[in-house]
């Protein structure tokens, strides 16, 4: 019985990411820290609370720097997760000189009530990028806040409560992103969530649980899904999702069309979250664009230049409606040295047209992970959008069985070859390497892949 709990406890860790307790992870830490690393190592241990997913950790980092992480011991990783902020690169030159100067400047910290100059030009220029009639802007420190925020503000504009969000989605920590989650690790033994969070299933073309042959009768049925929900319940605020979803699975356009028209129809606004995808991640600035416009862009991750914590929602006009109440009372609502960091990261976006890297890049990669896929059965599926990649490792390709233990044993490969890529639902390696990434570093990094997925293939253990 206790047994059982575990394995479904494994199960549910790996909804999000790699579980940090198997004893191939035991072995990776045998194997690759060195007696220095080893040594904060256990001090993280001992110091720090433990959970899944963070502590324990993998490995100690001395250094972040362009899309490289560095251990104690001087070797580099290829970051292909980065948290999602390192669109830019970490330790970005231009974001460092932006964030000295702030500091230099001493406007480092701006108090409630007041306001100061680079939070100003920052909620200025996100007006100027986002699409269609979304202008006003409002901080906090992390993504989940953002996600907070978007929500009460869109029960404040509709005075209705429920939302409609999908199942596997992260949002967030907290109780209210927790709940729109669709991942029973972040909501499981907490008691009640917040009430009226539906969820629904996103169109994934590839494991339609139908049996669909076509993308079209996938989208057909997961509109008819919130359209029962809508129907049926009244006091719906807002459907809240991914535009595309992390593992990455690219919901084709009808379907949002079709959303953002559901949402029309019932009087609901429509929530993007962008906090991994906004910023060139998809190979445009923001992922809406490929899409539809949302009622409210939530961003954040990349939004603090790769070392600020900061997030924030952008909306329309019509809905600026809290005077008499407050959606995001956050003491570091309008951060100067935050927003500093921010303003340099979108300049730096803009200048160097990393949204178009993405694009070209992440079309190249494409065709050259199916080209793997032709050699490699434990390949099932390859989809996403600009950088923004998955790699569905089955142990059958019929069945799509998950290959999950083989997917830990890539990762593990794959690391001490020089990459770090983190495997999503247990089976899906997701590729997300800062935006500044060369095709030479990319066909590496696919190298490396490459070579460890033939090794498990040959039947080699970890
Ligand atoms: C899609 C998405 N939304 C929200 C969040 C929460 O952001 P934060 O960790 O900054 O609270 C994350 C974080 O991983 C995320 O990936």
């Amino acid at each position: 019985m206790q047994k059982q709990s575990a394995i479904k406890d494994k199960r549910i860790e790996r909804e999000q990411g790699d579980v940090n307790t198997t004893p191939n992870r035991r072995k990776y830490w045998e194997r690759n820290l060195s007696q220095k690393a080893k040594q904060w190592f256990d001090e993280d241990l001992k110091y720090f609370l433990h959970q899944s997913l963070s502590t324990p950790v993998l490995n100690v980092l001395s250094r972040a720097d362009g899309i490289y992480i560095q251990d104690l011991d001087g070797k580099k990783y290829i970051d292909m997760h980065g948290n999602g902020v390192h669109n830019a690169g970490f330790n970005n030159p231009a974001v460092i000189q932006a964030v000295k100067k702030q500091l230099d400047e001493g406007m480092t910290f701006c108090p409630r009530r007041y306001t100061n100059m680079p939070a100003i030009k920052l909620a200025k220029k996100l007006a100027e990028i986002t699409p269609d009639g979304l202008c006003r802007s409002l901080f906090c420190p992390g993504g989940s806040e953002a996600i907070e925020m978007a929500l009460m503000l869109a029960k404040q504009v509709t005075g209705r409560y429920k939302t409609i969000s999908f199942w596997d989605s992260f949002h967030g920590a907290g109780f209210g992103a927790a709940s729109i989650g669709g991942e029973e690790h972040f909501s499981g033994g907490f008691g009640p969530m917040v009430p009226g969070a539906f969820h629904v299933e996103f169109p994934n073309y590839y494991r339609n649980p139908w049996g669909f042959t076509s993308a079209e009768e996938v989208d057909g049925e997961c509109l008819r899904q919130i359209e029962l929900i809508l129907k049926r319940e009244t006091e719906m605020a807002a459907i809240i999702g991914e535009p595309i979803s992390a593992t990455p699975v690219v919901a084709s356009k009808q379907y949002w069309e079709g959303v953002k028209h559901l949402c029309e129809q019932y009087g609901c606004l429509l929530i993007f979250d962008e906090i991994i995808e906004g910023f060139g991640r998809t190979g445009k600035m923001f992922a809406c664009e490929h899409f539809v416009t949302p009622d409210v862009l939530v961003l954040g991750k990349s939004l603090g230049g790769g070392l600020a914590p900061f997030a924030g929602i952008v909306t329309h006009d019509k809905y600026n409606i809290c005077q008499h109440r407050s959606i995001g009372h956050y003491t570091h609502e309008k951060n100067a040295l935050c927003s500093a960091a921010a303003l340099a990261e979108i300049e730096y976006i803009e200048a160097h047209e990393l949204y178009d890297h993405a694009a070209n890049l992440g079309s190249y990669c494409l065709e050259r992970l199916n080209q793997l896929k032709e050699n490699h059965p434990l390949i099932g599926h390859v989809a996403g959008l600009g950088l923004h990649i998955g790699i569905d490792l089955v142990s059958n390709s019929k069945t799509k069985e998950r290959a999950v233990d083989e997917a830990e044993i890539i990762m593990f490969k794959c690391l001490e070859k020089g990459l770090s890529a983190k495997t999503i639902e247990g089976n899906v390696l997701t590729l997300r390497p800062a935006l500044i990434i060369t095709q030479d570093e990319m066909d590496r990094a696919i190298d490396i892949i490459d070579e460890a997925i033939g090794e498990v293939e040959q039947g080699k253990k970890y």
